[in-house]
């Protein structure tokens, strides 16, 4: 059985991005996987301190103790993992970004605990445009980010809703985040 580990990291407990997340783990379940949903918002994640203690020899990860020692436990366990995003700012909410940062543990050319695991991201925002909105901006970075450390990205479902629950009008999206949930499933 497949493990599917989901993050998602809006602030808001039904918005946009949570509910394709959601849609997305209902996809993954009936693919016959176990999924395991984290809120970002309601852990305790700090910033990388950039003190390069995960890069010390035998150093397996990084050296703060906060809410990342479980995630980096959940990490390795999975098979692969989904991000869902609100875009803020042109760019990811800032609790992915802080996520993001500590996945440098993870990047290091002794320790690469995410090679092949599989990744999909999801993004909600308010703009008509993905380039307006800075969706793009986030794109890049996902893109850019999981190649660094060797994880392919199967995926990625992103569109315009700005209200919470705006997002469930928007058919096609939901449909695409189901379906993204069942590849990343399997
Ligand atoms: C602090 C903040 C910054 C935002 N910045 C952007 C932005 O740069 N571009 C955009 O298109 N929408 C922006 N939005 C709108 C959200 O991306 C949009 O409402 C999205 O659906 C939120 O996803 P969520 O419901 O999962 O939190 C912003 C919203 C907030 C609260």
């Amino acid at each position: 059985m497949s493990k599917l580990l989901v993050l998602a990291s809006s602030p808001r407990p039904k918005g946009n991005s949570t509910i394709l997340a959601t849609e997305a783990a209902r996809g993954a379940k009936d693919a016959d996987a176990e999924v395991k949903t984290f809120r970002l918002a309601k852990m305790k994640i700090g910033p990388c301190m950039g003190c390069d203690g995960c890069r010390k020899p035998k150093a397996a990860g990084c050296v703060q103790k906060d809410d990342m020692r479980t995630l980096y436990a959940e990490l390795r366990a999975a098979d692969a993992v989904l991000i869902a995003s609100p875009v803020y700012w042109f760019t990811m909410s800032a609790q992915i970004k802080l996520f993001m940062d500590r996945l440098y543990a993870f990047g290091a050319e002794s320790y690469r605990p995410l090679k092949d695991k599989r990744v999909g991201i999801i993004l909600t925002y308010g703009d008509a445009d993905p380039f307006v909105s800075g969706a793009v901006n986030a794109i890049r970075a996902f893109q850019d980010a999981f190649a660094y450390v060797g994880a392919p990205i199967a995926g990625m479902v992103y569109g315009s809703a700005d209200k919470p629950g705006d997002v469930r009008a928007n058919k096609a999206l939901m449909k695409d985040a189901y379906a993204l949930g069942q590849k990343l499933g399997f």
